[in-house]
C-alpha cells in the first residue's frame, strides 16, 4: 500500500460516517498513548469483565505503550468504551513479521452489530501497512462468535492447544497468512519441527504439518481476500 494509505488507516476512523444502529452512534478511533488517562481505565474493566485470563496493568501497559496504533476503540457519543481491541506486531522467532490480537471484546448489550468484526478489520488494516506477514490469535475452541468473526475474515485454524488457558479450556490458535510461503518461513526454534526421518518412511502426517499443508492449500484465497478485508465489506459494517 502506498504511503497515503498508512495514513489513512490511522486517520479513517475519525473521517468515517459514523456507524449507526437503532439509536446507537459510534465512532472509531486508534489509542494513542496520551489516551491513557482517559481509556486505559475503561479498556481493563471492559476486557476483564469477560475474558478467562486475569491480566495484569502491566500487560496492557506492555502492548498499549508500544503498539498503541494497533489498539482501537468503538466509543458512543458520550465517550463511553463500547468495544476494543488490542494487537501487537513483532518479529516471530526470527521469521515472519506476526502481528498478534492478544484482547478483543464488545460491551455485551451492543454485541451481534458488526462492532468486533470492524475492530479486527481495523486491525488487520494497519498491521498490512506496517508489513505485516501473518496475524495470530488463540480463542477458547467453544467461542462461537469469536470463531465466526476470525474465519469470516480468512483466519485458519492451525493448532489445538490443549489446556491452554488457566480456567483450563482448550484453545484454537488461528492464523491469518497475508503473503505467499509464508507457512514455510524458518523460525527458531522452529513451529512446525521438521519430520524425522523414521516419520518420512512411514509416510505420518501430524497435526502441525497437516495444518501447514492446509494453509498452504488456502494461501491463493487468503490473498485474494487480503484487499476485502476493508474494502469489499467496509461499507456494509458501516450500516450494521
Ligand atoms: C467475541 C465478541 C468480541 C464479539 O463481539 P461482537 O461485536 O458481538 O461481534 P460481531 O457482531 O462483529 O460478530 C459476531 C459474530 O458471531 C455471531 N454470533 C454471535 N453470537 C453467536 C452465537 N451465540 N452463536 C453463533 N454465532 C454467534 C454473529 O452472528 C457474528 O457472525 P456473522 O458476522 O457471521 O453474523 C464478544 O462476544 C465479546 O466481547 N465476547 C467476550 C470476550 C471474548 O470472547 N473475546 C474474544 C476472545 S479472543
Amino acid at each position: 500500500m502506498s504511503g497515503n494509505s498508512k495514513d489513512a488507516a490511522i486517520e479513517a476512523p475519525n473521517e468515517q460516517p459514523p456507524l449507526v444502529k437503532g439509536d446507537v452512534k459510534l465512532r472509531y478511533m486508534p489509542y494513542g498513548a496520551e489516551k491513557e488517562s482517559t481509556y486505559l481505565p475503561a479498556i481493563r474493566q471492559l476486557i476483564s469483565k469477560d475474558l478467562s485470563e486475569p491480566y495484569s496493568i502491566y500487560v496492557y501497559r506492555y502492548f498499549l505503550y508500544q503498539w498503541g496504533e494497533l489498539c482501537f476503540m468503538a466509543l458512543d457519543e458520550q465517550d463511553n468504551l463500547i468495544g476494543v481491541i488490542v494487537c501487537k506486531l513483532e518479529p516471530h522467532r526470527g521469521g515472519p513479521m506476526r502481528g498478534y490480537i492478544a484482547m478483543l471484546a464488545t460491551r455485551s448489550e451492543y454485541r451481534g452489530r458488526g462492532i468486533a468484526t470492524k475492530l479486527v478489520r481495523m486491525a488487520i488494516e494497519r498491521m498490512i501497512d506496517m508489513d505485516a506477514d501473518e496475524i495470530a490469535l488463540e480463542t477458547e475452541v467453544d467461542n462461537t462468535p469469536s470463531l465466526k468473526i476470525y474465519e469470516n475474515l480468512g483466519f485458519l485454524r492451525t493448532k489445538r492447544l490443549h489446556r491452554y488457558y488457566l480456567n483450563g479450556n482448550t484453545a484454537f490458535r488461528l492464523i491469518l497468512y497475508l503473503k505467499p510461503g509464508i507457512p514455510y518461513k524458518p523460525t527458531y526454534p522452529p513451529d512446525y519441527p521438521p519430520m524425522s526421518p523414521s516419520e518420512q518412511g512411514r509416510g505420518l502426517m501430524d497435526e502441525d504439518l497437516f495444518a501447514r499443508q492446509a494453509a498452504q492449500m488456502r494461501m491463493e484465497e487468503v490473498r485474494g481476500e487480503k484487499h476485502d478485508v476493508t474494502g469489499g465489506s467496509a461499507s456494509s459494517s458501516n450500516t450494521r
